[in-house]
C-alpha cells in the first residue's frame, strides 16, 4: 500500500491526546511499510500462561464500569487497579469491587494522566481501557510499553498514523493489543460462524454489517457519560465513526487478515440533518446542542472490496428513526444468512426452498450452535452485556490468557477494522473514490491461519 501523504496531512493531530500523530515527521509514515528489525509479528502470539491474570482498569464509566462488574464474576483473576479522571464513577466502581467481598483496588485519578501512575505498577498483566475514542490509542501504547497487556474498547484508534503505531508498538513489545470487539461473541455471530466453517453457505461471496443504533438521546448527556463526547464527533468527520461492531463477525466469517485482506473501500454518506433537527426540538435555541455544526451525514455507506475478490456493505447511522440493526449478513454460493431479525436461506442442508426465508432458528440452534456459546451461553446470559456477549469475550480473554492459547481477535483486526473510520471520511471528502487499506499485517496475513471453533 502506498502511503497517501495527503491523508496524513488531514489526520495528523486530530486526537485530543494530539502528541502521538502530531509529533510524528511525515518521512516516519513511509517507514512504518517496513518491519522494523527489532519487530516480529504478534500473529498467533501467546504469552506466557498466566496462573491468576492480575488487571488494571482505565475509565470506568457507563462501559468500564460493566467490565469490572464481570471481572468481579471470573475465576483466577485480581483487580489491583482503577483509574478514571471522574473520582465520582471511580469510588463506585471501586466500593463495587469491596462489596463483592474483594480486595480493594488501588485508586488514580486527579488529572489525565494519573493512569500513567497506574501504568508503573509492576503487579497488573493486563489493562482493560474503556475510555473515550480519542484516548484509545495513546493508552494502550502506553500499556504496550509499561510491559502490560492491553484490551481496549472500540475503536482501536483514530487515524492510520495511530493504527501503524500500536501495531509497531505490538509486535517491538510482544504485547497483546486487543480490541473488544464483543460482538464476534454473541451466540448468533458464534453460530453464524460454526455454519460458515462447515461450509453451510458454500463459498463465501458478500457479507453485510452496520450500526444502526439511534443515539440522539445521548446529545443530552452534556457534562459527563457517553454523549459529552461522542456527540462532538458528529461535528467532525464525515464518515463511519463507528464501523467495528457489525464489521467484526462478518471480518472472522471470512477470515480477513487470515487468507484474505481488506483491499480497498469506497463510502458515501447521506445529507446530515438529523441531530441538528433533534437540538432544535429538544434544546433552547441558545443552547449549546444548537450552535454545533453537525456535519457527519446521518447515514454512511461504505462497500470494501477484499483481496479475494469479495464484497462487504458497512453502514453507520446513530441519528435517523428505526429500530437497531447491525445486518449481520453473510452471502455464500449455497445461501444467505441474515440478522435482525435472524433469517436464513440455503438450497442445500435446509428445507431446499430458498425463495421463503426460514425464521425459526431453533433447529438452526440445536445443529449449529458454537462450542463455546454451548459451555458457556447459560452463564454469560445470567451475567448479561448485550445478551451476554459482553462476559463471554471477559471470560474467554482470560481462558486464553491462563490456559495459553492466542487470543480471537489480534492487532490487526482491530486495525483493519477500525480504520473503516478514517478511509471512509477519506473517500466521502474526495467523491467516494476508492481507498486503499494498508496491510497492517505486512503480508502475514497471506499464512494467517483462519480462526478455528474454539471451545475451552
Ligand atoms: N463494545 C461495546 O458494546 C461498547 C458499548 C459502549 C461503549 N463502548 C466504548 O467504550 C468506551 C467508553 O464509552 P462509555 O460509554 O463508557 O463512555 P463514558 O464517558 O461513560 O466513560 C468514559 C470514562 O473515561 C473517563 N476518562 C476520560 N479521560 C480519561 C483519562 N485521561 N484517564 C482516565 N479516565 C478517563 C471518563 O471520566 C469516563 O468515566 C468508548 O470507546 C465506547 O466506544 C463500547
Amino acid at each position: 500500500m502506498k502511503f497517501n501523504r495527503r491523508h496524513f496531512l488531514k489526520t495528523a493531530g486530530v486526537t485530543a491526546a494530539g502528541i502521538l500523530t502530531s509529533q510524528l515527521p511525515l518521512s516516519t509514515a513511509n517507514a512504518v511499510q517496513q518491519k522494523p528489525a527489532n519487530q516480529h509479528t504478534v500473529m498467533g502470539l501467546i504469552a506466557p500462561k498466566m496462573d491468576i491474570v492480575r488487571v488494571g482498569f482505565i475509565g470506568v464509566g457507563q462501559r468500564g464500569s460493566g467490565h469490572v462488574k464481570h471481572f468481579c464474576h471470573l475465576e483466577g483473576v485480581e483487580i489491583k487497579a482503577i483509574c478514571d479522571t471522574d473520582a465520582k464513577v471511580l469510588d463506585k466502581s471501586i466500593e463495587f469491587v469491596e462489596f463483592q467481598g474483594l480486595a480493594k483496588p488501588a485508586r488514580y485519578t486527579g488529572n489525565e494522566d494519573a493512569y500513567k501512575d497506574l501504568l508503573s505498577r509492576n503487579d497488573i498483566d493486563i489493562v482493560i481501557i474503556s475510555t473515550p475514542w480519542e484516548w484509545h490509542a495513546p493508552m494502550a501504547i502506553d500499556t504496550m510499553e509499561s510491559g502490560k497487556h492491553a484490551f481496549v474498547e472500540v475503536p482501536l484508534a483514530l487515524t492510520v498514523e495511530e493504527c501503524w503505531q500500536i501495531v509497531d508498538t505490538a509486535e517491538r513489545t510482544q504485547k497483546n493489543c486487543m480490541m473488544m470487539e464483543n460482538v464476534n461473541y454473541g451466540r448468533d455471530e458464534l453460530m453464524v460462524l460454526n455454519m460458515v466453517r462447515q461450509g453451510l453457505f458454500g463459498e463465501l461471496l458478500h457479507g453485510e454489517a452496520a450500526y444502526i443504533h439511534e443515539l440522539r438521546w445521548q446529545m443530552k448527556e452534556i457534562d459527563s457519560k457517553t454523549g459529552s463526547w461522542r456527540t462532538h464527533w458528529h461535528t467532525k468527520r464525515n464518515g463511519n465513526l463507528y464501523p467495528t461492531h457489525g464489521l467484526g463477525p462478518v471480518s472472522q466469517y471470512m477470515n480477513i487478515n487470515r487468507g484474505d485482506r481488506f483491499d480497498y473501500l469506497t463510502s458515501m454518506s447521506s445529507p446530515a440533518l438529523g441531530r441538528a433537527l433533534y437540538a432544535e426540538r429538544e434544546f433552547p435555541k441558545d443552547h449549546e446542542r444548537n450552535q454545533l455544526n453537525y456535519i457527519n451525514g446521518d447515514m454512511n455507506t461504505s462497500l470494501i472490496k477484499t483481496v479475494n475478490g469479495r464484497t462487504i456493505m458497512v453502514q453507520h447511522d446513530t441519528t435517523t428513526p428505526r429500530p437497531y440493526s447491525r445486518h449481520n449478513l453473510i452471502q455464500g454460493t449455497n445461501g444467505v444468512f441474515a440478522g435482525f431479525p435472524n433469517r436464513i436461506a440455503v438450497e442445500q442442508g435446509g428445507s431446499g426452498n430458498f425463495h421463503q426465508w426460514d425464521m425459526d432458528m431453533e433447529n438452526w440452534y440445536a445443529k449449529y450452535d458454537h462450542p463455546l456459546w454451548l459451555q458457556m451461553g447459560k452463564e454469560a446470559e445470567r451475567n448479561g452485556g448485550h445478551g451476554g456477549m459482553d462476559f463471554l469475550m471477559l471470560w474467554r480473554m482470560v481462558y486464553c490468557l491462563r490456559n495459553g492459547e492466542p487470543l480471537d481477535q489480534d492487532v490487526y483486526d482491530g486495525a483493519a477494522w477500525s480504520v473503516v473510520n478514517i478511509l471512509s471520511e477519506e473517500s466521502v471528502n474526495n467523491r467516494s473514490n476508492s481507498v486503499d487499506f494498508p496491510d497492517f499485517t505486512r503480508g502475514a496475513w497471506k499464512t494467517g491461519k483462519p480462526l478455528g471453533i474454539v471451545g475451552a
